[in-house]
């Protein structure tokens, strides 16, 4: 197993392995991300490998703030708005490429833009700290829940690397919402952890939400996939199954569940939404053949979390976009 040292006591340690090429998991606001210097072409093919990625989907560089961003990345008048509103935070920009830019192409997987995001709290003092760009997917074997705490990295890839830094457990819950910047236009990649509605608010445009081939990798494919079967929108548990409950009214024959956790008894979707992905993976302990999900309403992160949960209950049969 990997050590897991505080984040109050590790970012010079997580610094001097990402200078060594080495790889580090780290907490961010969102989930747990596995970083490596986004320079180095080396230590970013051992994410691929770590994880057990099927293939080079490109990764997120995170960034100190929108000076280093630019070192990279081209932003326009709109992508300096909306960077400047939501950073630190859950935003990543797809940009075009800045350049001179310093990040290894299997960062970007050969293509001629960049997601960038500032995180809040260790991974943004991280990347100050290294003084460029660290490149970071979320800390788990490729296809395989999401982790929000630092035990469950460990639990998930702690065998393949030195370090988890422990900075309690993460506040959104799920991955950044994904914007593309393209011309005048905006397009959802993923939903996430900043409501899209709040990015069409601040840029004045509704967000674009078709997805065309490879620029959304993973947006239809199983993903996050618990060992259990996954039954969403459910009003009636049946025999032998877990449920993931949500808000104050119960569903039919919950008291038959062989384990029930409940996102927010009181409804509230930020509150689910941090809950998800270690209540999926508590409930999947469990051995049952099934989780049983209540309905989410699909409003502000409610779009995150009801997306991450149709990829959990996607076929398995598709190895297309997991990460
Ligand atoms: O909250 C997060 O975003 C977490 C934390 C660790 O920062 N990171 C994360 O990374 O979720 P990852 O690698 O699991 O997801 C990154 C997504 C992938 O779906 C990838 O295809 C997309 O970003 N992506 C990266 N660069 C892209 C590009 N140039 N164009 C389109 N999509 C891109
Ligand atoms: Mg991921």
């Amino acid at each position: 197993m990997a050590e897991i040292l505080p984040e109050e006591l590790a970012l010079e340690a997580a610094c001097r392995l990402l200078e060594a090429g080495e790889l580090v998991a780290i907490p961010t606001e969102t989930v747990y991300g596995l970083a490596a210097d986004a320079t180095n072409g080396d230590a970013v093919a051992r994410i691929f490998e770590v994880k057990g990625r099927p293939r080079f989907n490109p990764l997120i560089a995170h960034v100190a703030d929108r000076k280093m961003a630019e070192r990279i990345a081209i932003f326009s008048p709109l992508a300096a708005r909306l960077a400047d509103s939501f950073w630190p935070g859950p935003l990543t920009l797809v940009l075009p490429q800045g350049e001179g830019s310093s990040v290894h192409p299997l960062v970007t997987a050969g293509l001629d833009t960049v997601a960038v995001r500032c995180p809040k709290g260790f991974g943004r003092a991280l990347t100050a700290q290294l003084g460029r760009p660290v490149a970071a997917p979320s800390a788990n074997l490729s296809g395989r829940i999401t982790p929000t705490t630092a035990e469950a990295v460990n639990a998930s890839i702690g065998e393949r690397i030195r370090l988890v830094v422990d900075g309690g457990p993460a506040l959104v819950g799920v991955e950044s919402t994904i914007v593309k910047v393209a011309g005048d236009s905006l397009v959802l990649l993923r939903p996430g952890g900043v409501a899209s509605s709040e990015v069409e608010k601040v840029a004045g445009l509704a967000l674009q939400r078709e997805v065309k081939g490879v620029e959304a990798p993973g947006m239809l494919s199983s993903h996050y996939a618990p060992d259990a079967q996954m039954r969403l929108d459910i009003d009636t548990v049946e025999d032998g199954e877990a449920l993931l409950a949500f808000g104050p009214n119960r569903a039919g024959n919950a008291q038959k569940a062989v384990m029930m956790l409940n996102l927010s008894p009181k409804g509230d979707l930020r509150e689910a939404a941090a809950n998800l992905f270690s209540y999926l993976s508590t409930l999947d302990a469990t051995g049952a053949t099934t989780i049983a999900v209540e309905p989410v309403p699909r409003q502000g992160l409610g779009e995150a979390i009801n997306d991450r949960l149709s990829r959990a209950a996607a076929p398995r049969d598709t190895l297309r976009g997991k990460d």
